[in-house]
């Protein structure tokens, strides 16, 4: 691996920092712990040179984030994930002699973390080890949007979108088409009005029976399914927002009928050995029909809000961008009406602390400082509350 570090001697922040060895932005350490993800990353100028992410085993046994759980996990996991996120970079650093340096926690220029939206008990370990960094080292720290960050995970790698572009973010609690004019100028121009899309896939597991996360194992079963082999509802929701929740009700209805019928009446019931031998004897074709619903839902939005805005510099973005059948026909999408498309590699797609770190970066640029006062916030907020 090949790392250049950029030297700006006219930079506009080489005044802020003036101890520190690096030039630009310096070095960014930034923590993500908005849901059951642990992560550390580090940027240089730009350029993510670790990206560690523990995930918590613990959640499966549940069906769903527990989120004292989640919070006692991230106790545990923080400390050796910023380790290893510093140690990696620096052994990445290492492959690059000419430019190398030592990165420790003493020559990072600014500390990133996820203020919001998440679940609070999450946010509040990685906000406060944060600030308590900050604090006692005397860096500069920077409040990062969760849902800003999942959409600026397209900027980490080459090639990148121009700007305006339209990102599609897909993840277990949003789904949104956002109009993304700079790095820290974007508008949600669509979004769900009930359940998320990840969400949907999440549930659609739940009722088959999988363990959580779903949307995983709906992705590895429906790739041995037929996809036309099941219909299931399209709703038929006004303007650029999104509808899952009819969907949500017809697979199980589909299910409580061991296939007969998608409505709900008495007489159509099966009984409990009837619908488990139907989902075990169809599970790729339930699979692959239903992600192909979640697909053409999704990306049907996607080509009206293109149309509308005349935009076609478009990414996709979220956990749920980690989805094979969404990425193969996003692709194809895009070929058919001239798109130029961006997907982030898939260590950037769920959550983690590269996207954090690539958006405080450009909030760096911009001088968007937080002071210590600034808190985690479970609710969503505007994007540029922070
Ligand atoms: O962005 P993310 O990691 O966390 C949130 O911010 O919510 O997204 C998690 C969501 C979960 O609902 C998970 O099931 C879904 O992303 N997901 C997938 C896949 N990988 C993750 N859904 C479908 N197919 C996948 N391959
Ligand atoms: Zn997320």
């Amino acid at each position: 691996m090949h790392f250049f570090i950029k030297r700006m001697s006219q930079n506009k922040n080489d005044s802020y920092n003036p101890g520190s060895p690096f030039r630009g932005t310096g070095a960014i350490l930034a923590i993500e712990s908005s849901c059951d993800e642990t992560s550390a990353a580090i940027c240089l100028d730009g350029k993510i040179l670790s990206n560690i992410i523990a995930g918590q085993k613990i959640h499966e046994q549940y069906g769903g984030v527990v989120p004292e759980l989640a919070s006692r996990a991230h106790i545990q996991n923080i400390i050796p994930v910023v380790d290893q996120a510093i140690k990696l970079a620096n052994e990445n650093l290492k492959s690059d002699p000419g430019n190398y340096r030592d990165l420790n926690l003493k020559s990072i220029d600014a500390i990133a973390f996820t203020q919001s939206p998440g679940l609070i008990g999450s946010l509040l370990i990685g906000s406060q080890f944060a600030k308590s960094l900050a604090l006692s080292l005397n860096k500069p720290l920077i409040a990062v949007h969760h849902m800003q960050a999942h959409v600026l995970a397209n900027l980490i790698d080459d090639p990148k979108p121009s700007f305006p572009f339209l990102c599609l973010t897909v993840s277990g609690g949003h789904t949104q088409i956002v109009l993304c004019e700079s790095p820290t100028k974007m508008k949600v121009i669509g979004e769900t009005i009930d359940d998320a899309a990840g969400e949907a896939f999440d549930k659609t597991a739940k009722l088959l029976g999988l363990p959580y996360p779903g949307g995983p194992l709906i992705d590895k079963y429906a790739k041995d399914g037929n996809a036309n082999r099941f219909q299931f509802p399209e709703p038929q929701i006004p303007g650029l927002d999104f509808s899952f929740s009819g969907l949500k009700t017809s697979i199980l209805y589909f299910l409580q009928n061991a296939g007969k019928s998608h409505v709900y009446k008495e007489e159509f019931l099966a009984t409990e050995k009837e619908k488990e031998e139907f989902i075990k004897k169809n599970l790729a074709d339930l699979c692959a029909s239903v992600q192909q619903r979640i697909v053409s839902i999704l990306l049907n939005k996607l080509k009206k809000a293109s149309i509308e805005t005349g935009i076609k510099d478009i990414c996709i973005a979220g956990g749920v961008s980690a989805n094979s059948g969404l990425r193969k026909a996003f692709e194809e999408t895009g070929k058919r009406n001239n798109w130029n498309t961006f997907i982030p590699d898939f260590q950037y797609c769920t959550d983690n602390a590269g996207m954090i770190a690539i958006t405080a970066y450009y909030k760096f640029l911009e001088g968007q400082f937080s002071d210590l006062t600034v808190s985690a916030s479970a609710r969503s907020g505007s994007m540029f509350d922070a």
